[in-house]
């Protein structure tokens, strides 16, 4: 039986933060290591192009902390195989023809797509690479013929956009050549970690995350910046446990949950300070965060070694990635010099 087979990435805008582990990083190590997959880990520098066009120095920057972050998280380039969008030029073609197969009215449905439109504040000025993206994430997913792709909530849309295309490809041009994806989603309640502000979303823009590069003392002060119960004023009070911020991430990274329900109690009864509170979440996020820190560091002594794990990766996806896109060119039908 062959393998299967994942596909996913992330558009290197910026370093990785917290967010980006539990809800995604994290469960592509514990794939990988299964053994039962082959694993395809891309960089989606094009598609972060699709809106940074005017500042493509980001992505370039970007490139390299994003390499360093999934190294220092444990995804193996002996296990799983890290590559560059831009290096893969068949996916570029097969987007050319997926987009035929897709319409505008079915891309303006797109809730994620919608919701970037309005966060971005583009109205009517969108590229329109950004508004096709979900198509050449299509090319991305099927150029590896990845049968799973462990993604986000909010990237459903496109998985389904993947799904549709793959359809309509295979049914008109009468051939088993696609395989349609199935998304992987994270548990239900470790999906989101919200940021340092209680704010639903961590992401760097609203300057709320703790990124996997943080050394110790930065972690701390952010940590002890973060959002809990406005009005548990002095320790004696009582507190909220529910949409306190410090809450959540204990519920998301204690190991010792026993301890945790402890001091909700305790919290909720009036009598657990926020600075004590915050000490022992600082120590738990170290805990995890230091290992995966210091393996950051010592990659980031030798940065042509990086790049060389890049190019070896992207040499062996331009093979795959070529063929398929050989069997595409076929059963279109414009292989004609073949
Ligand atoms: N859209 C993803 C993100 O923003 C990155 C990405 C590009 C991706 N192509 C993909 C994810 C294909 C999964 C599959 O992080």
């Amino acid at each position: 039986m062959n393998k299967h087979v994942i596909l996913t990435g992330d558009r290197p805008t910026g370093k990785l933060h917290i967010g980006h582990y539990i809800g995604s990083l994290r469960q592509r190590v514990a794939l990988q290591e299964t053994g039962d997959y082959d694993t395809y880990i891309m960089i989606a520098d094009q598609q972060a192009l699709t809106d940074n066009a005017r500042d493509p120095e980001k992505i370039k920057n970007s490139l390299i902390e994003v390499a360093l972050d999934y190294l220092a998280v444990g995804l193996d380039p002996e296990k799983s195989t890290i590559f560059v969008q831009s290096a893969i030029p068949a996916l570029a073609e097969l987007n050319l023809y997926y987009l035929n197969l897709v319409t505008v009215s079915r891309l303006e449905r797109n809730p994620t797509v919608k919701a970037e439109i309005q966060q971005k504040n583009f109205e009517r000025s969108i590229p329109v690479g950004f508004f096709t993206y979900p198509v050449s994430q299509t090319a991305d997913i099927t150029a590896f013929k990845a049968d799973t792709v462990p993604v986000g909530d909010d990237q459903e849309p496109m998985i389904e956009q993947a799904r549709e295309i793959v359809r309509s490809f295979n049914t008109i041009y009468g051939k088993e050549v696609l395989v349609e994806p199935q998304g992987v989603f994270p548990a239900k309640g470790s999906g989101r970690l919200p940021g340092l502000d209680g704010n639903a979303k961590m992401s760097k823009s609203l300057n709320n995350a703790i990124y996997l590069s943080d050394d110790a003392d930065t972690l701390k002060k952010k940590v002890m910046s973060m959002y809990t119960d406005p009005d548990h004023v002095h320790v004696e009070d009582p507190g909220r446990v529910e949409g306190n911020t410090v809450f959540t991430y204990l519920d998301v990274f204690a190991k010792d949950q026993q301890h945790v329900a402890d001091l909700k109690e305790q919290y909720q009864a009036g009598g657990l300070g926020d600075v004590k509170l915050k000490r022992y979440l600082s120590d738990v996020l170290e805990e995890e965060l230091a290992p995966i820190r210091s393996r950051r560091l010592e990659y980031a002594k030798d940065i042509p070694a990086i790049y060389d794990i890049l190019q070896k990766g992207s040499e062996k996806a331009n093979e795959v990635a070529a063929q398929t896109l050989k069997e595409v060119r076929a059963a279109i039908g414009v292989n004609y010099f073949e």
